[in-house]
């Protein structure tokens, strides 16, 4: 008798358990249906039952067994439901969380054209070191020791030398001729390159001027390399640049590497060359400093000059950038500020 007491204890006790949620049903669990059971205690009850009520008993227990196995798996499925409900409350029709898309900085843009539209006559790129020995940024390429062309360029030195050998004496390169020094040091004619990179001057930082900035050198060696060359290639990269209505026009310069030398202008892309406060009025924009590659600095790189000529140009990227986008304060090409940056879009 005091088995089936029990055993209708646990039914009824089966019945109020609560199972709302996932740590009562474990409670559950361990109560009815673990190794150590209110139920699994009924089966050792039965052993001391006599023989002939063994099979009634034995019924009831397995009854209550069932019972509080179907609660469980009942209850089991009802928690998978709710949980599903939980996950499915995150509000779907909320809007992500937007990936901002980078934009390539305008220097490199223009840079990457002025490579393309070299490339498309011939022309490789090559890089050169910006920590730079006096040879290549300055003796190789004419200026001898004290001349006053040195002072052109205001120069980061980082240290002295021994006094005799150039290339001892180590400075931050002032432009990116000393490139056209390197190539022509370590390969031979025909020679169609063109060297962007970063050249640095000792300069107060203004609107106007900047302690570094970007340029891009060109150089041409071969037989027969003439002055019209120089000038067919200069005018074909202004139409590139700036449009089929793109002229230029040369004006005598000096340049310790160059004989003879010249300054371009390009025609005013912003008036029509009619004149504006760009171009100040005089329908003109210079974009470059370019020359025959002086003898002298073919004979320093190892080229013979009896056989050789060629012509060389160098140009600042923030100025052709300043044409192109009309920036006219420097400084902001160095800020990194991102309502500057993003305003630039373009494929290259
Ligand atoms: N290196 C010159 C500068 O930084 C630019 C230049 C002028 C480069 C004439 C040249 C050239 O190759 O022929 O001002």
């Amino acid at each position: 008798m005091e088995l089936k007491n029990k055993i209708e204890e646990i039914n009824a006790s089966i019945t109020a358990t609560p199972v709302a949620n996932k740590e009562e049903l474990e409670a559950y669990r361990i109560k009815f249906l673990g190794s150590k059971s209110v139920i699994k205690d009924l089966y050792e009850l039965l052993k001391s039952v006599p023989n002939e009520s063994k099979k009634e008993f034995g019924q009831l227990i397995n009854q209550v067994k069932n019972a509080a196995e179907e609660k469980f798996t009942n209850a089991s499925e009802n928690l998978k439901g709710t949980e599903k409900k939980e996950s499915s409350s995150l509000d779907l029709t909320r809007p992500g969380e937007v990936n901002e898309l980078g934009a390539r900085h305008p220097l490199a843009i223009v840079k990457n054209e002025i490579e393309e539209i070299f490339n498309r006559i011939g022309y490789t790129v090559s890089e050169g070191p910006e920590i730079e020995d006096d040879w290549h940024n300055f003796s190789a390429l004419n200026f001898p020791p004290d001349h006053p062309a040195r002072d052109m360029q205001d120069t980061f030195f980082i240290s002295k030398g021994d006094g005799k050998d150039p290339k001892t004496e180590m400075a931050l390169r002032t432009h990116t001729s000393s490139v056209q020094v390197r190539v022509m040091e370590n390969s031979k004619p025909p020679i169609r390159t063109i060297s962007p990179g970063r050249v640095y001057r000792n300069e107060a930082i203004s609107a106007r001027a900047h302690c570094f900035f970007h340029q891009v050198e060109g150089l041409y060696i071969d037989k027969d390399v003439s002055f019209a060359d120089l000038k067919q290639t200069l005018l074909y990269f202004a139409k590139e640049m700036f449009g089929e209505n793109a002229t230029i026009r040369m004006r005598p310069s000096y340049f310790p590497f160059t004989e003879p030398s010249a300054e371009v202008d390009v025609s005013c892309t912003l008036c029509n060359a009619k004149g504006c406060n760009v171009c100040k009025y005089t329908g003109w924009l210079e974009i470059l400093g370019c020359g025959m590659v002086d003898p002298d600095v073919l004979k320093a790189s190892g080229i013979d000059p009896t056989v050789y000529s060629g012509f060389a140009f160098g140009m600042g990227i923030e100025r052709i950038a300043q044409l192109k986008y009309r920036v006219t304060d420097l400084r902001l090409y160095s800020e990194n500020d991102i309502r500057f940056l993003e305003q630039f879009k373009s494929d290259y």
